[in-house]
């Protein structure tokens, strides 16, 4: 086997724009604070019908490949996680093999993979897969998590977003994925779904997707700790030794920030609840009265919900808050959400106090499916590199423009025209796109689709 095998560089694509949240809530006509405190939200990225998910991926592809100085024909593997689908046949990824062209390279496997927001975990394991497997080559391996996440007018249009991230796998890795240390729970829910192909509009059952949520992590959580306790041969029940104070840092999907505070402390009641009962006013002063709780009975049990997120705040201000900044900035991305709070919580530290850290992910994709893994940082000029490239993500993410709600709202009247048409010319402005980023230049009667670089 290959050691190390893991990320070697992350590379970020947003849209040049965004709505804030505060002018939206005005504009929907809700109580002020219901988005930005109720839901922990700022800013929302959208994209005109300028781009779409293969214009994205093609992007994020192409800048990784530049950042990273690598070469096409390094690449021996490539995989996209998306929800974002234009397609019943033809895949994102075929489409960024125009970008091999000219290195000649077209020995590339992988397709795209899609459950909701958890493709991208599932692409990610796959291209681990290869690269630890018989099939590997020695090249490289790409993966690329990328959505446009829009909804319907209502509640759920203020948890939108969109973006892209895209990593490169291989061996000797500075961020180490831990082997034979994960856990998934996957079960059958119509929690949010999209059912309508003409439509890049979801269904969403919005209060059933959060106890979805919320019950997937109970349950990736436990069964992590059962593989961590099984794995450094400790006995018992208890979290003690393999729970929330074995991460340093604690990246989630974040369809929106407030859930993942709540998650967090979800986290600390699962660790409450094995913890034996003499330890508890120990360990957990003032909590005394949770003793006894059920955890399916807590999804949306307030008192419970306070306490412990009160109990857990320095915790989550330390190890959480930090990966929330894309999330709190641009919105869901779906896929690429998780992938998103990485990269947040890695240009969050400085890199000292980054090496030697042990992060632990939790992907969640509704319908449903989910995973919880841990990373290992590791010190060396790889590490100084990943974190060097990442330096442009905030200064990128000041240099958005703006724009009003009424021209969001009128953006997102023409996607919802248009998204299917065949031909169609798009009529998006391009100064709203960052130099360097590829576009829809033209659908044609057969809808195909035709891209071009600004
Ligand atoms: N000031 C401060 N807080 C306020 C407020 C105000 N003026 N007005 C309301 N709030 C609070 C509410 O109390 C509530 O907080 P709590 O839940 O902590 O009590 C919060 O703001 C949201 O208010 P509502 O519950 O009334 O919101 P809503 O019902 O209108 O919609 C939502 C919320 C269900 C999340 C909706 O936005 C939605 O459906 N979003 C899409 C689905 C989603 O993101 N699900 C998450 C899990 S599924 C997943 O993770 C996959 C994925 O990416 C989609």
């Amino acid at each position: 086997w290959p050691e190390d095998v893991g990320i070697l560089e992350l590379q970020l694509v947003v849209p040049g724009t965004y709505v804030d949240q505060t002018e939206l809530e005005k504009f929907h006509g809700v109580s002020a604070g219901k988005y930005t405190i109720g839901l922990g939200q700022d800013k929302m990225g959208f994209c005109s019908d300028r781009e779409d998910i293969n214009s994205l991926c093609l992007t994020a592809l192409s800048q990784l490949v530049e950042k990273s100085g690598i070469s096409y024909s390094d690449i021996g593997r490539l995989e996209v996680g998306t929800e974002t689908i234009l397609d019943k046949s033809k895949s994102v990824k075929s489409v960024l093999m125009q970008l091999f062209e000219e290195s000649g390279n077209h020995d590339v496997e992988g397709l795209d993979t899609t459950n909701a927001c958890y493709g991208g975990t599932s692409a990610l394991m796959n291209a681990l897969s290869w690269v630890e497997s018989s099939a590997w080559d020695g090249r490289l391996a790409v993966v690329i998590a990328g959505d446009i996440a829009i909804y319907a007018e209502g509640a759920a249009r203020p948890t939108g977003g969109a973006g892209a991230v895209a990593m490169l796998i291989g061996p000797n890795a500075p961020l180490v994925i831990e082997r034979g240390l994960r856990s998934t729970y996957m079960a059958h829910a119509y929690d949010f779904y999209k059912p309508n192909l003409d439509s890049e509009y979801p269904v969403v059952d919005g209060k059933l997707s959060i106890e979805c949520y919320l019950k997937a992590l109970d349950k990736c959580y436990q069964s992590y700790c059962q593989k961590a306790r099984k794995l450094s041969g400790l006995t018992g029940e208890s979290n003690d030794a393999v729970g929330i104070n074995s991460f340093d840092g604690i990246v989630f999907h974040s369809p929106f920030c407030k859930l993942v505070e709540k998650s967090f402390a979800r986290l600390v009641l699962n660790d409450f609840l094995s913890t034996p009962q003499e330890l508890i006013p120990q360990l957990y002063p003032g909590l005394d009265l949770f003793k006894g709780v059920k955890l399916e009975d807590t999804y949306f049990n307030r008192e419970v919900e306070k306490g412990f997120m009160a109990f857990s705040k320095e915790l989550f201000n330390r190890k959480t808050k930090p990966s929330l900044l894309l999330s709190n900035q641009v919105g869901n991305m779906y896929t690429a959400s998780l992938y998103g709070g990485l990269v947040s919580y890695l240009c969050s530290k400085p890199i000292q106090e980054l090496v030697g850290q042990r992060v632990g992910l939790f992907s969640y994709g509704s319908g449903l499916a989910s995973s919880m893994y841990s990373i290992k940082i590791i010190e060396g000029p790889k590490l100084t590199k990943l974190l060097s490239n990442l330096k442009s993500v905030i200064p990128l993410l000041n240099s958005r423009k703006k724009i009003d709600p009424t021209e969001f709202s009128k953006t997102m009247e023409i996607r919802e025209v248009n998204h299917s048409k065949a031909p169609y010319k798009p009529v998006g402005s391009l100064s709203w796109l960052f130099p360097g980023t590829w576009y829809l230049n033209q659908v044609d009667e057969n809808h195909r689709r035709t891209y071009q670089k600004i």
